[in-house]
């Protein structure tokens, strides 16, 4: 199987984007990890300090495994990750990539830490791809009443993404460009700002990641991924659907108790967001 920095070099010598997904139990793995496969596409599993609490390291390391194993190409990665301990932890279950989340932190602080994170993971020797984020993206993936505070007025610069590189040595850098985690209760897409994200990828000189992916136009989604982001986060949308398909399910029969009649149908909606977006971001058209 590619590395993923092999496979993240081929989507972007194609001008696509890779999915990643969170994900918070098995059978949304199952699900992202299913849609990939029928479309014979790399796909990289995210969970993020609450999501690997909730499933297990170990869980999450065992499945990615065991898909691997049934020929599956599937990567792991540990999303927003706000303390050195957690990637660590990260580092040495042999997940594929970490991010280091110091966005909240000062720029020079940012760096400082994030170097730190890349000497770890570099020494380790198991060649984990670290990501950092710089400006503003919000936090949770979950329905807004109103966009983030300040959401655009924080855009990434050439030339912090430029420094912060330099640096920091990161493998990958999340830029803020307009999207932002969440999505709004009453619609409205986010515009993403495409021509700032072909400037990030000169400057940065590393591929460009981008997070908020829930809730932007399909235009948007495609030009970004042949602006440069190779990878491109959906999470919100995942949760939507997975309980919207658990909801459906118990709407249709009140009075249901089996888990493995009420959640298939959570899975089904996550097995089908997924494809969707995964063709997207590879360009298939319908
Ligand atoms: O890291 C996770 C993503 O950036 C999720 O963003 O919830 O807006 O899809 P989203
Ligand atoms: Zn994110």
């Amino acid at each position: 199987m590619q590395t993923l920095k092999e496979a993240i070099e081929a989507a972007h010598d194609s001008r696509i984007a890779i999915g990643h997904f969170n994900v918070s139990d098995s059978n949304q793995f199952n699900a992202v990890v299913a849609a990939a496969g029928s479309l014979n596409l790399p796909v990289i599993i995210g969970v993020s300090e609450g999501e690997r609490t909730f499933f297990g390291v170990h869980n999450i390391a065992v499945l990615v495994a065991a898909a691997r194993a049934d020929g599956k190409q599937v990567y792991l990665n540990a999303d927003h990750t706000y303390s050195i301990d957690g990637i660590k932890e990260a580092v040495d279950a042999g997940f594929d990539a970490v991010i280091f989340d110091g966005s909240h932190l000062s720029f020079e602080d940012n760096i400082k830490q994030t170097r730190e994170v890349v000497e770890y993971a570099r020494t380790k020797g198991k060649g984990t791809l670290v990501e950092a984020e710089v400006g503003r993206i919000g936090t949770s993936s979950k329905l807004l009443d109103v966009p983030p505070e300040d959401m655009d007025k924080d855009l990434t610069t050439a030339e912090e993404a430029s420094q912060f590189v330099r640096e920091t040595s990161v493998d990958m850098l999340a830029p803020a460009v307009g999207t932002m985690h969440g999505r709004l209760k009453g619609g409205g897409e986010p515009k993403i700002d495409i021509a700032r994200i072909e400037v990030l990828r000169e400057a940065a000189g590393v591929p460009l990641v981008l997070h908020g992916g829930s809730g932007s136009s399909d235009a948007d989604i495609i030009a970004a991924a042949k602006a440069g982001c190779s990878i491109i986060h959906i999470n919100t949308d995942i949760r939507v659907a997975y309980r919207k398909g658990i909801e459906a399910a118990l709407a249709a029969n009140a009075d249901e108790i089996a888990p493995y009649k009420f959640l298939a149908e959570g899975t089904k909606a996550v097995q089908d967001m997924t494809t969707k977006y995964l063709r997207l971001f590879a360009g298939i058209q319908e």
